[in-house]
């Protein structure tokens, strides 16, 4: 794995917003697997900043986001459609109809699984996965455990990742759905290329984990290990634990 490291984040997220846009002119049609999260939200900013200047075109390329909430409807305020929708889709020339969601209301979550796949498919996979990762190596919702489930599916959310969503219900980590719809590891490493984003010290012991630990379903990105091309792009605080190393 590729591992970049930049003095903070707002570097970071300018320098990925430049290489997106970049892309783009390559390959107007690109297209991206987004995540979620406090992490990518500058990067978003920066893409939109992009936009404005006239330097990033996104009218052709085509998006799919990696998870949203069971039970909660797309434009209800906590969902992670509401996020997107505020962070990103409000701010760059996307068209609707590229852009794909897994429908947390959907009557039948393991259709929507199957559909989700399927549009993936249709697309012609993944070009650019964005990834970022929970401090306990989640990536999606595909949370440690025993086993992990490759294609899109249904995950009943660890307690820990209910109180780190709070913040989009009130506050109030009861609040937070106890399940949620995510694309599996499989689908994840099938996309073309990945770029996983970490910041803050928070993340430095998983990221360490990540890079340098064995493959194990307890730490769900160790898998990215077996992919041909991820780049980890850091901050110096998540990359505090690799000083020695890199
Ligand atoms: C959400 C997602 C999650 C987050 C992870 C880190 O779509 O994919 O895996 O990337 O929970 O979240 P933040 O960025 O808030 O630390």
């Amino acid at each position: 794995m590729k591992v970049t490291v930049f003095e903070n984040e707002r570097v970071l997220a300018r320098t990925l917003a430049v290489q997106i846009a970049a892309t783009l002119g390559q390959n107007p049609s690109l297209v991206l697997g987004l995540p979620t999260g406090r992490t990518p939200i500058r990067l978003y900013h920066e893409l939109g900043t992009l936009h404005h200047a006239g330097q990033a075109d996104c009218s052709r390329a085509t998006t799919f986001n990696l998870d949203e909430f069971v039970g909660v409807a797309p434009d209800d305020p906590g969902s992670y459609r509401t996020f997107m929708r505020e962070h990103l889709f409000s701010r760059v020339n996307l068209d609707p109809a590229r852009i794909n969601f897994l429908d947390g209301s959907a009557a039948d979550v393991d259709a929507e699984c199957r559909r989700y796949e399927d549009a993936i498919a249709a697309a012609g996979g993944i070009d650019l996965q964005l990834l970022g990762i929970g401090t306990n190596g989640h990536i999606g919702f595909n949370e440690p455990g025993r086993e992990l489930v490759g294609p899109t599916h249904r995950v009943r959310l660890k307690e820990s990742t209910r109180r780190s969503n709070a913040g989009l219900f009130g506050g109030d980590p009861t609040k937070v759905p106890a399940e949620a719809l995510s694309m599996g590891v499989g689908s994840i490493l099938k996309a073309k290329r990945i770029v996983l984003i970490a910041t803050g010290k928070l993340k430095a012991r998983c990221v360490d984990r990540v890079l340098n630990g064995p493959i194990t379903t307890r730490l769900p990105a160790s898998f990215l290990q077996v992919h041909r091309d991820v780049e980890l792009m850091l901050d110096t605080a998540a990359a505090g634990r690799l000083a020695d190393r890199v």
